[in-house]
């Protein structure tokens, strides 16, 4: 562990740092994130995830590690009568007063367009550099000009402080109080207050 003076979005430019898409032949670099079930999954599940398209896995490598991974698959943010927040209110917020119908449309449905975030690691040698930070912001703004509608980024967070932390420092909230003692809780982050059209 330890602090990076360079950025991992500089290190990409400088091609010391690659993202790739895992596919069936390749040869995963080696990687430990300090969690067995997420060390396990990028080396014996992320390939059969792939070829049965239940979710998609990115690798940012350098030339003798992987230094993190992190899964995506479609979601729909389900907001129901066990979600103790006040979604509505948070809507409200966000929606313009010219768009008050559109308003009216997003309160009477209770599921709405997401991408998860199905798992994601850095490599403990990487971590707390500053570098899951940059990842998460290029995945969010991945899905800010995805081509299907997008309008909150999910993820089950594992239930431990440093990864609530994470998450809760990069605008993650809370679904549900109901999975406070749960292994891992459900979060949300609202891409709607991000649009901005420059990434359009
Ligand atoms: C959680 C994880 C992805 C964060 O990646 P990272 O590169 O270490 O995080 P960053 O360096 O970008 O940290 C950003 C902020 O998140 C918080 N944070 C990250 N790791 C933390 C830790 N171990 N303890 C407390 N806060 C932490 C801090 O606020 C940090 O900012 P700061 O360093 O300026 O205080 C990474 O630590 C990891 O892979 N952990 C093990 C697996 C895991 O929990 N994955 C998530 C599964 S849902």
């Amino acid at each position: 562990m330890g602090r990076s003076t360079e950025k991992l979005t500089d290190k990409i430019r400088n091609g010391e740092v690659t993202v790739v898409k895992l596919t069936d032949s390749y040869a995963i670099k080696p990687f430990d994130c300090g969690v067995p079930d997420l060390n396990d999954f990028l080396f014996n599940d992320a390939k059969t995830h792939l070829r049965y398209l239940s979710s998609i896995t990115y690798l940012v490598e350098n030339k003798d590690k992987t230094i993190a991974y992190y899964s995506l698959l479609n979601d729909l943010l389900n907001i129901d009568s066990h979600t103790d927040k006040d979604f509505e209110k948070e809507i409200s917020e966000i929606i313009e007063d010219k768009d008050y119908s559109f308003l009216l449309e997003m309160k009477e449905v209770s599921m709405y367009p997401a991408a998860k975030i199905g798992r994601f690691a850095v490599d403990t040698e990487f971590q707390r550099c500053g570098y899951g930070m940059e990842i998460l912001n290029s995945i969010i703004i991945s899905f800010l000009t995805n081509k299907t509608g997008c309008q909150f980024i999910t993820v089950d967070a594992l239930n431990n402080s440093n990864t609530l932390n994470f998450y809760e420092k990069n605008g993650f909230a809370f679904v549900t109080l109901s999975d406070y003692n749960k292994a891992s809780r459900q979060m949300y982050k609202n891409l709607i207050a991000l649009k901005n059209l420059e990434y359009m």
